[in-house]
Formats: structure tokens, sequence, C-alpha cells
């Protein structure tokens, strides 16, 4: 039975992604029903059952495995269904094999959830979420990708170790896909009023500026290096999802770096790519396009081809 004034959460898919993100959201109290639904049923009820059994150590939530119709009346869908990269594969190696999955998840979000904002998190995620947005018919702004908000926090983090400083101190964005093409888009990183130059010379006492060649290029590689370690990644991505639900539920108009659907920004249209978004209880509402330094501008519009590419390839 839907609880009338609560926060409900269905999450499509109880694979690595799904279950954590399930969990992380279970742990956070932003929801007060969540529904786990997988074609793997035994799989959804049992994520289900442990994380419930969780139920005396966080704030009320109800928290069960169901059908389609269990999601009715979400505000929030999330969609992680669909396969993983293997080691080696790119995100967008799995577009093909994760488009027919999403052409039978999406109808049945929409057919029960027609108010709901939907934010998909399967990979490539850009690509998937531009497919989402064609299939739902939902406006823009309810029909989000969780984009680089994990890329961004992986950069704060590298940052962060880098420089001594708490992540949560280094405000800076990762832009564009969330893949091979993404950008540190160095022009909009701040740390206490200062450029990560700035912050370099002045506080860290550092003329080295390889750091704005290796950091990016372990944030591109994370992924990867996990995938041949454990085989997938979930922890750090059920958190950046738990965010950005946190940011809708709590209409808080976060600026965070969703995949956001572009209208003319950087003279890029009609593609879903990760930019500072404002987000709060109506979705993405509005790309916050900052200036950017020319060289990254012409990567974003770079990303923007590849994905852009990959669509008219997949027939999209
Ligand atoms: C990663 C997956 C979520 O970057 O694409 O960990």
């Amino acid at each position: 039975m839907r609880k009338e004034k609560g926060n409900k959460i269905s999450v499509i898919g109880a694979g690595f992604v799904g279950s954590t993100t399930a969990y992380a959201l279970f742990m956070s109290g932003i929801a007060s029903e969540i529904v786990i639904v997988d074609i793997n049923k035994d799989k959804a009820e049992g994520e289900a059952m442990d994380i419930a059994h969780g139920a005396a150590f966080v704030k009320s939530c109800d928290v069960t495995a169901g059908d389609y119709v269990d999601t009715k009346d979400s505000d929030i869908v999330v969609i992680t269904a669909g396969l993983g990269q293997k080691p080696g594969e790119t995100r967008l190696d799995l577009i093909s094999k994760n488009l027919s999955v999403f052409k039978s998840i999406v109808p049945e979000v929409v057919k029960y959830n027609p108010n709901a904002i939907i934010l998909v998190v399967s990979n490539p995620v850009d690509v998937l979420t531009y497919i989402t947005y064609k299939l739902s018919g939902f406006p823009s702004e309810r029909v989000i990708g969780s984009g680089t908000v994990l890329d961004t926090s992986r950069l704060k983090y590298e940052l962060g170790k880098h420089f001594d400083i708490d992540a949560r101190n280094v405000h800076s964005y990762i832009i564009g896909e969330h893949g091979d093409s993404e950008i540190a888009a160095w022009s909009l990183t701040n740390i206490a009023g200062m450029s990560a130059e700035e912050y370099s010379e002045k506080i860290a006492g550092s003329t080295d500026m390889s750091f704005k060649t290796t950091i990016p290029k372990n944030v591109v590689d994370a992924a990867y290096k996990m995938i041949e370690k454990k085989g997938y990644t979930n922890y750090a991505v059920a958190l950046a999802v738990t965010r950005i639900c946190t940011a809708i539920l709590r209409d808080e108009d976060a600026i965070l770096s969703t995949s956001t659907l572009f209208t003319g920004q950087y003279g890029i249209d009609d593609v879903y790519l990760a930019i500072p978004t404002v987000i709060n209880r109506a979705g993405a509402t509005k790309i916050v396009d900052s200036h950017l330094l020319p060289e990254e501008q012409e990567r974003l519009q770079a990303s923007a081809n590849i994905l852009k590419k990959h669509l008219n390839e997949a027939g999209i």
C-alpha cells in the first residue's frame, strides 16, 4: 500500500549497483518506501529482505521487492538494469545490449509512474538517458542521468589527496560523457577561492602542475581499474545516486554534474551530457553553462559528437 505522505523511490535492477543503491538510499533516510524490481525475482526479494532487516538501525523505510505495478506513483524511479562493463570493455560498448533492455523497461516505468522523475544510471548513461527521454515522452527535466556526479567526486577525492584537504572543500566538475571523453573543467575549479594552480603554488608551495594531467587520467581510468580488480563498481555510484535523489526530494536547488539534455548551450543541442545542473523537486531545471576555456568547450563539443555518433549508429 502506497504510503500517502512519504517519498517513494523504485530501483529497477537488483545487481551490484541497484542493490547497493537501494541500501544507500535506505541508510540515507530520504525515502519512506523503496521498491526493488528485477527480472530475477528471487534476487530482488533477497536484496530487499537483507536491507529491510536493518530496519531497527535507520529511519523508518519499507523496502520490498515487486513488479512494475508495485512501483506505482514513485517519486523517483532509478534505472540501474542492464549489463555492466567487462574488463577492457568501454561503457559505449554496452549500447546495443542495454538498448533492448531499456526498450522493455521504460514503457513499464512510464505506465505506472507518469509523474515520476526517472534517474538513469545504467551505462552508457548519457546515451541511455537520451533513449529514456525519447521513449518516455517525459519533459527533459524529469529524465536525468547520473552523468559525472560520480566522476566529479573522484576528481575531488584525487585533488583532496593531492593537496591534503577535505574533498568536500574542493569545488570542481568533470563534464561531458561519463566515459573516456570526459573533461576535468579546471576553469570551474575553486579551492577556497583559488584556482587549482593558484592553490598549488600559494598554499601547497608547488609549481609542479603535472597533477592537471595525472589526476584527470586517474579519474577516467578509475572504473576500468576497479573492474579489473573486483569485476564491477557499486559503492561510490550508489552514493552519487543517493546525492541526486536527496537534492530532488529535499528540493535543494543543488548544482550537480548530472547528464542533462543540451538545448544549444556551448553550441550543443539534442544530446544528454554531464554539465553543472540545478537539481530540485522538479528535476533538472537549469543548465549552469558557466564560462569554459576554449579548449574545454572544444573537448565538450567533441564529447557530444562522440555520443551523437553512437546514437546515430544505434539508429536512435
Ligand atoms: C563507474 C560506473 C558507474 O564509473 O560507470 O564506476
